[in-house]
């Protein structure tokens, strides 16, 4: 398509005004603009429009006939042991042959943790002050060791963090893992709209685009070519995490064999909530299939609900960690057979220009942004399936800048566990009554990357170093 078609394309469809300052541009502006224009799919934010611009009332989430969803528990509360051993072998044996990959969404901004920088850059361990993505490329190390496979990562970017994140691990040497074996790509973008449905221009030269939410990295990895090298690399298993959570197991054998054996095509990791206005999601069943239920769709008094012995209705929240089957993120990025992600509404400030071309900061929301959520895709899944996990062995994110969820409480979480580990071991390290060791010590992945691997480790050491403030075990 010309530029000239491409504007009467956008005349037809009401959005002229993303090319008002057309004839003021120049050449490589004009290029610029008509190549963002030409990303977007007009039918697709007029149907938006329409079911969630223009909607006043009824946006909300379906909560009719919602119920709590089953959960496999832990053996640590009720769970069969049986199952879970049998669970853990299946999972090995998957990764022994190569099955599995691990897959990172790290597309996010890190608005409400401050940082300027792409997150898996921020550093968070306790005394070496390793970054995210250090932390997850020497568990993602230690897995392809352990098992004789190594492993293939791939790493969803956004548009504005994706240089700086390739340069990030070539400036690191891709933490020693093979960098053939590290794939970067980058997740889509929506426009953003006003409440009168019109594409929003962030410069005259460019629209105002943002990206289209973790939920993204379904079609993101469709489209990059990831779900095609998997299969000519024989990997059918996506083992899927956030990039603020440095005690996610990146890839966990038991809940990976879990779902294998169920013949899943999506399966998915709780913890029991904290407290009932944790800000997590809700696993529930709803017409016989589990969803999740976002903690803001979710009205507090049902997230108070309790049952007859006192605990929470619904207490499976989501920590999003997920095992996905390779075919099934293919047909939900295609949209076979009616399977399509909803598009979420977010009212934002969105900073813009005004009719003279001056720029807009807006002090309150001026529009909509359009995200997918990865979990809407749980209820188009075959014999999906929830895991117990325990929340101090695989959840402690890094969101906020202080209080809860910030560095803070996540240095404090993996303190505990390197502590646990010991005191597993038959070492005995000092705690205070909530297991945060009195002295800070820390294991590197590649010692141990989970208790066992860690008692492992430790008792076949020659010499064991003793336990004192500023210990770390690489
Ligand atoms: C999210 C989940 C919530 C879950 C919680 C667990 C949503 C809407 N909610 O909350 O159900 O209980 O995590 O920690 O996701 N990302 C992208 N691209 C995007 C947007 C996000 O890659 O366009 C990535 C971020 O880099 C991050 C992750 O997705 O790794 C989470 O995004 P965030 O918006 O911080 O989710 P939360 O509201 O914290």
């Amino acid at each position: 398509m010309n530029h000239d078609q491409l504007i009467t394309t956008y005349r037809t469809a009401g959005q002229g005004q993303v090319f008002a300052h057309w004839a003021s541009l120049s050449a490589s502006e004009r290029t610029e603009l008509a190549a963002q224009a030409a990303e977007i799919d007009l039918a697709e934010i007029a149907e938006l429009n329409q079911t969630l611009v223009f909607k006043t009332s009824g946006g909300g989430a379906n909560l009719d006939g919602l119920a709590p969803a089953p959960c496999t528990r832990l053996p640590a509360n009720g769970g069969d042991p049986a199952e879970w051993a049998r669970a853990k072998a299946t999972g090995e044996a998957a990764l022994r042959v190569g099955r599995v990959a691990a897959f990172t969404v790290a597309g996010g901004q890190g608005t409400r943790l401050g940082y300027d920088g792409p997150k898996g850059t921020f550093a968070v361990t306790p005394l070496k002050n390793k970054t995210l993505f250090q932390v997850f490329a020497e568990k993602i190390k230690a897995a392809g060791l352990r098992y004789g496979r190594p492993l293939h990562w791939f790493i969803m970017t956004s548009h504005a963090n994706h240089a700086q994140t390739e340069e990030f691990f070539a400036v690191n040497r891709h933490f020693g893992l093979d960098r053939g074996r590290v794939h970067f790509f980058r997740q889509g973008r929506m426009p953003a709209v006003s409440y009168d449905g019109k594409i929003m221009l962030e410069t005259k030269s460019s629209l105002a685009l943002s990206p289209d939410g973790h939920g993204g990295s379904l079609r993101a990895l469709h489209r990059s070519g990831a779900l095609d090298l998997m299969k000519a690399e024989g990997v059918d298993t996506l083992s899927y995490f956030q990039v603020d959570n440095p005690l996610v197991r990146c890839v966990d054998a038991a809940f990976i064999g879990f779902h294998l054996g169920a013949g899943s095509e999506m399966s998915s990791k709780m913890v029991p909530k904290a407290y009932p206005e944790e800000k997590v999601g809700h696993f529930c069943l709803q017409d016989g299939k589990i969803v999740v239920v976002e903690y803001s769709d979710m009205p507090i008094s049902m997230q108070r609900e309790t049952r007859a012995d006192g605990s929470l209705r619904y207490s499976a929240g989501s920590i999003a960690i997920h095992v996905i089957d390779r075919e099934f993120a293919r047909r939900m990025a295609t949209g076979g057979d009616g399977m399509a992600l909803p598009f979420h509404r977010a009212d934002k400030k969105i900073a813009t220009i005004d009719a003279r071309g001056a720029a807009v900061k807006p002090d309150q929301a001026n529009g909509v942004k359009f995200e997918m959520f990865v979990f809407d895709a749980v209820p188009f899944a075959k014999n999906s399936i929830v895991i117990e996990t325990a929340r101090a062995d695989d959840f402690s994110p890094v969101k906020n800048a202080e209080g809860l969820d910030s560095p803070k409480t996540c240095r404090e979480d993996q303190l505990r566990q390197f502590a646990r580990w010991f005191n597993g071991a038959g070492t005995p390290v000092d705690t205070d009554a909530t297991g945060l060791p009195k002295i800070a010590v820390e294991i590197s992945p590649l010692f141990g990357y989970d208790a066992e691997t860690f008692t492992e480790r430790w008792q076949a050491l020659a010499s064991r170093p003793a336990i004192t403030n500023g210990l770390t075990l690489e």
